[in-house]
C-alpha cells in the first residue's frame, strides 16, 4: 500500500492522546468519515455467491444507497439500476422479451443490459418518442473466485485483481462464505471488527474459544503490512491480571487450555482479515441502506483435494455455526446496539483510530 498512507494511520500519536484523553470531546476528528455514511466509492466490493446468481432470474439488492438489479445471461452478469425512470418500479420485478435487455413489469420500458439505455418502451409503438431519452445507471461487474464483484465508483475501475486480497486469488484457496444483511452502520461493523479488545471480554465465552484462553489484555502496535494491510501486532500479552481491591480477572477455566492470540488487520474500503492459524477469515462491511450493511464474511483455506473436501465439511459442520454464526452474531448484537457520537475512547481504541484515519486519508485523496 502507499506507504505515507499507512504511516500517517498509524502514527497519529497526538490526535490519539487528544481523543482517548477527551481533550477534544464534541469536535469532530475525522470530518470526511463521519460523513460516508454511502461508504467509500472508487473500491470493488463482493456482494454475493456467483452460484446464487442464476441464468436469467433478477437479483434486487439495495447498496451504497442505490437500487441495483443484478442479472445473468448466458453466463454474463450485469447490474444496472433498479428503478424505472417512468413511475419509480423496481424494474428487477419484470421479465426479458429480447437478448441483452429487461423489460419493466409496468409499462414494459425496456433498457440494455449492458448500457442502461431505454431502447424501447413497448406500451408505445417502435416510434416512440421517449427511446433514447431515458437510462439506468449500470455498474461495472466481475466474477472472481467464485464471488460477483461491483465497482462502486467513478470512471474506469482498475482491475477487480487490485482490490481482492491475494489470498483469496491464489490458485488452490478453498472458500466459503456467509452473507447477512445487518443492522447497524457500516462503520460501526468495521470498527468492531478490528476492534482491539472486545474480543477478550465480548467472545470469551462463546463456543469458538470453548476451549481457548484469550488473555485478559494485550498491548499491540498498528503498522503497515503486506498488500494493502494495516495490522495489529501483539507486543505483549497478559494472561491473568490483579485489580486491587477487586480481584483477579479472568476467571481460570481448567478446560481452557489453547492460548489464542490472532493476528488482525484491516484495509480499504472496509475488509477484515483474521488469521486462525491454518485458516483465514475476510469480512467485508457494505452500506446498503442508512442504519445498515451487507455483511459479507469468507473463510479461506490454501489446500485441494481430499483436503479441500475436509475443509468445506468442516465449515459447514462447524466452523459456519461456531464462528460465522454464534461469534460473529455477538458482534452483530453489539453493532446494531451501538450509538454515537459521543463516545470516550480508552487505550485499545487506537485501532479504531488507526482505521479512522487511514479512510480519512482516503478520502481526502477523492
Ligand atoms: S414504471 Fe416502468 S414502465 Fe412504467
Ligand atoms: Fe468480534
Amino acid at each position: 500500500m502507499d506507504e505515507s498512507a499507512a504511516g500517517k494511520a498509524y502514527s497519529m500519536e497526538v490526535e490519539f492522546e487528544r481523543q482517548v484523553t477527551g481533550a477534544r470531546a464534541g469536535a469532530t476528528r475525522f470530518p470526511r468519515y463521519d460523513h460516508a455514511v454511502r461508504g467509500i466509492a472508487n473500491y470493488w466490493y463482493p456482494v454475493m455467491k456467483s452460484r446464487d446468481l442464476r441464468e436469467r432470474r433478477p437479483k434486487a439488492l439495495k447498496l451504497f444507497g442505490q437500487p441495483i438489479m443484478f442479472f445473468r445471461e448466458n453466463g454474463t452478469v450485469y447490474a444496472i439500476g433498479d428503478r424505472c425512470p417512468h413511475r419509480g418500479v423496481p424494474i428487477s420485478l419484470g421479465r426479458q422479451e429480447f437478448c441483452g435487455t429487461f423489460s419493466c413489469r409496468y409499462h414494459g420500458w425496456t433498457f440494455d443490459l449492458k448500457t442502461g439505455a431505454l431502447v424501447a418502451a413497448l406500451t408505445d409503438g417502435p416510434d416512440s418518442a421517449i427511446v433514447g431519452k431515458a437510462r439506468v445507471p449500470t455498474y461495472p461487474v466481475a466474477e472472481r473466485a467464485g464471488i460477483i464483484w461491483l465497482f462502486y465508483g467513478e470512471g474506469t475501475p482498475p482491475p477487480v485483481e487490485t482490490h481482492i486480497p491475494p489470498e483469496m486469488l491464489a490458485p488452490d484457496a478453498v472458500i466459503e462464505a456467509r452473507i447477512t444483511t445487518r443492522p447497524g452502520d457500516w462503520r460501526y461493523a468495521a470498527e468492531n471488527g478490528f476492534d482491539e479488545s472486545h474480543g477478550k471480554y465480548l467472545h470469551r465465552d462463546s463456543l469458538m474459544m470453548f476451549f481457548s484462553h484469550p488473555p485478559g489484555y494485550v498491548r499491540t502496535e498498528i503498522g503497515p503490512d503486506d498488500w494493502n494491510w494495516i495490522t495489529r501486532k501483539t507486543t505483549q500479552a497478559v494472561p491473568f491480571a490483579e485489580y486491587p481491591a477487586l480481584g483477579s480477572w479472568p476467571k481460570r477455566r481448567f478446560w481452557k487450555i489453547a492460548r489464542s492470540i490472532v493476528r488482525v488487520s484491516i484495509a480499504l474500503p472496509g475488509v477484515l482479515r483474521v488469521h486462525y492459524g491454518s485458516w483465514i477469515h475476510f469480512e467485508w462491511y457494505l452500506p446498503t441502506e442508512d442504519g445498515h450493511h451487507r455483511y459479507v464474511q469468507f473463510v479461506v483455506k490454501h489446500t485441494s483435494g481430499i483436503g479441500a473436501l475436509l475443509f468445506r465439511l468442516r465449515y459447514w459442520l462447524l466452523l459456519r455455526w461456531v464462528f460465522h454464526v454464534q461469534f460473529n452474531d455477538q458482534d452483530a448484537s453489539m453493532v446494531e446496539l451501538m450509538q454515537t457520537p459521543p463516545e470516550q475512547l480508552f487505550g485499545p481504541d487506537h485501532s479504531l483510530i488507526a482505521w479512522r484515519a487511514l479512510c480519512e486519508d482516503a478520502l481526502q485523496e477523492t
